[in-house]
């Protein structure tokens, strides 16, 4: 290369790296958890916060992380592997904290259970549309996981928001829907649902997701669900009817899985598989929550083969 053109493209090489650390650092430090703010628009005023790791990727992908009820931002980046599996994979970590009084999130209301319907689900997936613009991710690397109250999140959001993400964790919740409310409270508790009386059929828990964004008929996220058989927080026929849902969702036969695999991915767990979208692992005497098995979740999201 003769140097007159060398010189041009060698800059133009250092001015574009140069921009999108920029792009990246102005806001945020990395290697910490950051609260951003002035992000939005934000109809529920949920907090927002990230871990960008040190070792940030090039166009990264985003694992959002969401926490359980009494839980925040910070306890979950603390007491879950995704910060550590981000300096690993160089995705970045979007933590949504609940403005709620017992730190629960709105899992029940017309609006939360509504796409573009304004509750917490809207100020989320808001997040993450704003991430991946801001930071420059790749759209389509966006995975979303959550334990307990975020697990219902997490169902919810692959109902009303399926275009956002390629893949979803769910460890011990219940069905997208399960927690509605019949006199539209905000985050309400439902306990019909939570200990496991509510029980639906395959086609009518489709119906229940896909009423959530109506008219909606890309792709979605293909789905890992995780639940205790001693679950008595939200009972274990929560992980049942949320079976029901994602199958009949991805239009396999729920009584006929393809396969169940004794002892996968650890001794005492069945791994049942109904199809290359749907899983699930039913954890023998495991109660509330699974533990997170943050090794399985980026071989999910196809961080590793
Ligand atoms: C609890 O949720 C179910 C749907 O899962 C609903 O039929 C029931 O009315 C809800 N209970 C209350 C008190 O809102
Ligand atoms: C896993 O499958 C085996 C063989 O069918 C069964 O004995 C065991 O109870 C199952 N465990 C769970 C947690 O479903
Ligand atoms: C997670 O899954 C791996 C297999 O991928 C297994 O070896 C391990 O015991 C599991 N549990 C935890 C808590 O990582």
């Amino acid at each position: 290369m003769k140097s007159t053109t060398f010189f041009p493209v060698f800059l133009g090489l250092l001015f574009a790296l140069f921009a999108h650390a920029a792009s990246v650092d102005k806001r945020q430090s990395r290697g910490s958890l950051q609260q951003v703010t002035n992000w939005g628009p934000n109809p529920t005023n949920v907090p927002m916060y990230v871990y960008i790791p040190n070792n940030l990727a090039s166009s990264p992908g985003i694992v959002l992380a969401i926490h359980y009820c009494t839980g925040s931002a910070q306890a979950y980046y603390q007491g879950s592997p995704y910060a550590q599996l981000a300096e690993q994979y160089g995705f970045i970590v979007i933590y949504p904290s609940s403005p709620r009084q017992g730190a629960c999130w709105d899992v029940s209301s017309q609006a939360t259970l509504t796409h573009n319907g304004g509750g917490d689900s809207n100020s989320i997936a808001n997040m993450v549309t704003w991430a991946i613009s801001e930071y420059g991710a790749d759209s389509s690397k966006v995975f979303v996981t959550g334990s307990s109250s975020g697990a219902m999140m997490t169902n919810v959001l692959a109902a009303a928001y399926p275009e956002l993400f390629q893949a979803a964790s769910v460890y011990s919740g219940v069905p997208a829907g399960c927690f509605y409310s019949s006199t539209n409270a905000v985050d309400a508790w439902n306990s019909t649902c939570a200990l496991g009386d509510v029980m639906d059929t395959p086609q009518q828990w489709g119906n229940v997701a896909r009423a959530m964004y109506p008219g909606y008929s890309g792709a979605r996220p293909k789905m890992l669900i995780w639940h205790g058989t001693a679950d008595t927080t939200l009972y274990p026929q929560n992980y049942f009817e949320t079976m029901k849902q994602w199958t009949n969702v991805f239009g396999y036969n729920y009584n006929a899985p393809q396969i169940v695999e004794v002892n996968n991915p650890q001794s005492g767990y069945n791994r049942t598989i109904w199809g290359p979208d749907v899983e699930g692992i039913y954890a023998q005497g495991v109660g509330h929550t699974v533990p997170i098995n943050g090794t399985q979740d980026m071989i999910w999201f196809g961080f590793e083969a």
